[in-house]
């Protein structure tokens, strides 16, 4: 199934992946029922006749009231977005690229491209960023490559993908949220994405629950090595820790949501009251049923501990931003 090299171990979960196949197959029926297809020249102007100048005029009006925190959160989307070859690769590699993982793969890469275009359309357009920097940093992003350690094991790509759909679902929804008072349009791009994202999480979410009734105890192992902290998709990208500072300062993402994104999957996949498990499965049940408590201690030691800072971007045309 994949083209790694495989241990005993990693075989037999392919076998239950293999086994899935009419789950999943059943599981994009359902998501592409419940899905409404968006392209971003449904939302903003694409050819150049004159009626879009006015629109343009209009959208650059509202955007100079955009926040700068705002704008670099926007950036860290867009480049999160733009790093999808890596997602795909990832994907395919862990779960083979012949195979009914594939159909899906594929529309989920359709659909995650829509993400990063409309939100590169919407900053061109509305003159947000920095562009010749932004592409910069795309380009080194994307040749920097991801490569988290997953050790071969396929079931960790789906605990590490439902965290991550959760996380940018929220991270887009509360990025248009705090810009929606000067632009609503922000705000619905935004909207229509973290649906997408909402879904994907669904999707991911729900196979991983089809393991877990296949193989408990390994899936459990697997959710344990992934749940304590994920490394996010843009950890390559160039000062990724200050965007991820601003994007936590703002009240967009941080420590918190992820603690909550961890209570609603253990809740989810009924991980507390998981009974017949064995040594390997109840250890990692245990260590993963601690995980909200430390990242309760990591959000209070982080919010005790933040100070006054000042944060200057290239791609928010190199502006001082004063955080509190
Ligand atoms: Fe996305
Ligand atoms: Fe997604």
């Amino acid at each position: 199934m994949s083209n790694i090299t495989t241990t005993p171990e990693q075989q037999a979960k392919y076998y239950v992946l293999c086994d899935l196949e009419e789950a999943v197959k059943r599981l994009i029926q359902h998501h592409e029922s419940k899905r409404t297809l968006w392209f971003s020249s449904d939302i903003l102007p694409s050819d150049e006749g004159s009626p879009n100048d006015m629109v343009i005029a209009e959208l650059r009006d509202r955007a100079r009231g955009i926040p700068d925190c705002i704008r670099v959160a926007l950036a860290l989307n867009i480049l999160t977005e733009e790093g999808l070859p890596h997602f795909h690769r990832l994907i395919a590699d862990n779960l083979g690229s012949r195979t009914h993982w594939s159909q899906w793969n594929n529309l989920w890469t359709a659909e995650e491209d829509r993400h990063g275009n409309i939100l590169r359309d919407y900053a061109r357009d509305s003159r947000l960023l920095n562009f010749r920097v932004l592409e910069r940093l795309q380009f080194n992003y994307l040749r920097a490559g991801f490569n988290p350690d997953w050790g071969g094991d396929p079931y960790k790509i789906f605990v590490y993908t439902s965290c991550q759909e959760k996380a940018t679902q929220i991270s887009h929804l509360k990025t248009g949220k705090i810009a929606a008072s000067s632009e609503p349009l922000l705000d619905f791009i935004t909207q229509r994405i973290s649906q997408d994202e909402a879904r994907h999480y669904a999707f991911y979410m729900s196979v991983f629950k089809e393991i877990i009734e296949r193989d408990p105890n390994e899936a459990l192992a697997s959710a344990a090595a992934i749940m304590p902290s994920i490394d996010m998709p843009g950890i390559s990208i160039t000062n990724f820790n200050d965007y991820a500072d601003v994007v936590r300062r703002s009240g967009i993402y941080g420590p918190r949501d992820y603690k909550r994104i961890v209570e609603q999957l253990i809740e989810s996949w009924g991980i507390e009251i998981m009974m017949s498990l064995n040594e390997l499965g109840r250890k990692a049940q245990d260590k993963i049923m601690a995980i909200p408590r430390r990242l309760e201690r990591i959000a209070e030691y982080i919010e005790t501990k933040s100070q006054e800072k000042s944060f200057r971007f290239e791609v928010v045309f190199g502006r001082v931003l004063e955080m509190a």
